[in-house]
């Protein structure tokens, strides 16, 4: 059987107050809607089918091939939203289901017990419900007492009795695809103006046809977010979520509280990673690294035993066993060879280390390619940028720069070479060659100890 998948995302969320539309608001690093797209994604089948309305050119520039976009011109409400699908998924499936599209906390796993729910039901309708003290404006569910749903009456039509009601609508139901397309045109308006797809339910009840719903164990898989509130509190159960499942992988968080990953990043083995870190977007860290505290690493890839105190580092590559900081900052197309060091106060931009060099002190390597067993003085500086153009440096191996060192580039440095403290290096230095001064000099040839 086929199983299609419509997402409702036409409304603006106004209890966001916000510029943005509510399902572009960010959630765990990624936008609200991708969680959502993201386990529908796992049923396979047909691509989803994302209802737009505000912003619609965002969302879809937003997803791109993760959705089909269908535009809902006007908000009519969620029965008419579904209705604009009709079109562009008659005949491609047998199932079709709905889901709001501000439930990010949603798991293929229960989507999957939704579809086998109706595959076994001969009614035309499964649905998934909550049990909740606080009701939080859902629509209730009146049961017959057989146990079949009856009818959804929504928070502001209840009488004081359904008002009790505990068992809510959450707004994720699996349709018999040729049922619901004959008859959600049977919707009428409501007094609001709008067409409710819970009136579906009713439409079906009259055709002496049963409706089913079975409870989530887990409420907090149908959390709607409404307001910033909610935004922060999917947030902490999506983090919470994430963290356990990296810690029964095999990796130490000394204090989850403070630990940020998001969705996407890879963590090895017998990692830990020290209080306050915020792993971000595709960052890969391998296994017996030493991570944070204080430390945020963005769209990083970090072999294996890594150290990484007090640091950013953003779009950067290390191999492994390397260590940085505190307070090491790695810029866009930092690549750190295989054991290089680089401590307190460095920033490393496009720029390659060679395995085995060290950047002790207070240094700004920017568009570099350095050897191997290099060793930087503190406070060596390449000045790459001339006001205009960026300049290209380039060290040879087991070259020595003495400290305040400022490397005017572009610039070549020889293997073997040393600039003494303070030189100004505006000219190529030769291999073996000792230069000192401002601008440097040719002091005198090295001999083969480098003395
Ligand atoms: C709906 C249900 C309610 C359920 C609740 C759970 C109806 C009539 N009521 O109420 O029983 O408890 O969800 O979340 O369905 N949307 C559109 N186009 C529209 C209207 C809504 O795309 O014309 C989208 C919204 O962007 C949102 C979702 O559908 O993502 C739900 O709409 P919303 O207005 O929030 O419905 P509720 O009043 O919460
Ligand atoms: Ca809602």
């Amino acid at each position: 059987m086929k199983t299609a998948t419509i997402l409702l995302a036409a409304g603006k969320g106004t209890r966001m107050r916000s510029k943005r539309i509510k399902v572009l608001h960010p959630l765990g690093g990624k936008p609200l809607l991708w969680h959502a797209l993201n386990e529908v994604a796992q049923l396979g089948d047909v691509k989803p089918t994302v209802i737009v309305g505000y912003q619609s050119e965002e969302v879809a520039e937003t997803f791109g091939e993760m959705a089909t976009y269908v535009q809902q011109a006007e908000q009519l409400g969620t029965g008419h939203a579904v209705l604009q699908a009709r079109e562009n998924l008659l005949g491609h499936a047998d199932l079709v289901i709905v889901l709001p599209g501000d439930m990010p906390l949603v798991r293929a796993e229960t989507l999957k017990r939704l579809i086998d729910m109706q595959q076994a039901h001969n009614g035309p309708i499964s649905m998934l419900t909550v049990i909740a003290e606080d009701p939080r404006g859902f629509g209730r569910i009146v049961r017959s007492p057989a146990g079949g749903v009856e009818v959804i009456v929504e928070d502001v039509d209840c009488t004081p009795e359904q008002r009790l009601i505990k068992e809510l609508n959450v707004g994720m139901y699996c349709f018999q695809a040729d049922w619901l397309w004959d008859n959600l045109e049977k919707i009428t308006v409501s007094p609001k103006g709008e067409y409710y797809l819970t009136d579906i339910v009713a439409i079906a009840r009259q055709q002496g046809l049963s409706v089913q719903a079975e409870v989530i164990p887990d409420a907090r898989e149908a959390m709607g977010i409404n307001t910033r509130v909610h935004l922060a509190e999917a947030e902490a159960i999506l983090r919470k979520r994430i963290n356990e499942q990296w810690m029964l992988e095999g990796v130490t968080i000394i204090d989850p509280a403070s630990t940020y990953i998001e969705t996407g990043v890879t963590i090895g083995q017998d990692t830990i990673i020290y209080p306050n870190t915020s792993l971000r977007g595709s960052t890969r860290i391998g296994s017996d690294c030493h991570i944070g505290p204080n430390t945020l690493i963005q769209d990083s890839e970090l072999g294996n035993g890594c150290e990484v105190l007090s640091s950013v580092v953003e779009f950067a590559k290390l191999e492994d066993h390397v260590d940085i900081g505190p307070f090491a900052h790695l810029r866009k197309g930092a690549h750190l060879g295989e054991g290089v060091h680089m401590g307190n106060f460095g920033e490393v931009k496009n720029s390659y280390l060679a395995p085995g060099s060290k950047m002790g002190h207070f240094s700004y390597l920017g568009d570099a390619t350095i050897g191997q067993n290099v060793n930087i003085g503190a406070g060596t500086i390449t000045c790459n940028f001339d006001g205009k153009n960026k300049h290209h440096t380039t060290i040879e191996d087991d070259v020595f720069i003495g400290s305040d060192t400022m490397l005017v580039a572009p610039l070549h440095i020889g293997k073997k070479a040393r600039t003494g403290a303070g030189s100004v290096v505006t000219k190529d230095v030769e291999s073996g060659m000792l230069v000192v001064g401002v601008p440097a000099y040719n002091l005198r040839k090295l001999d083969s100890e480098g003395e």
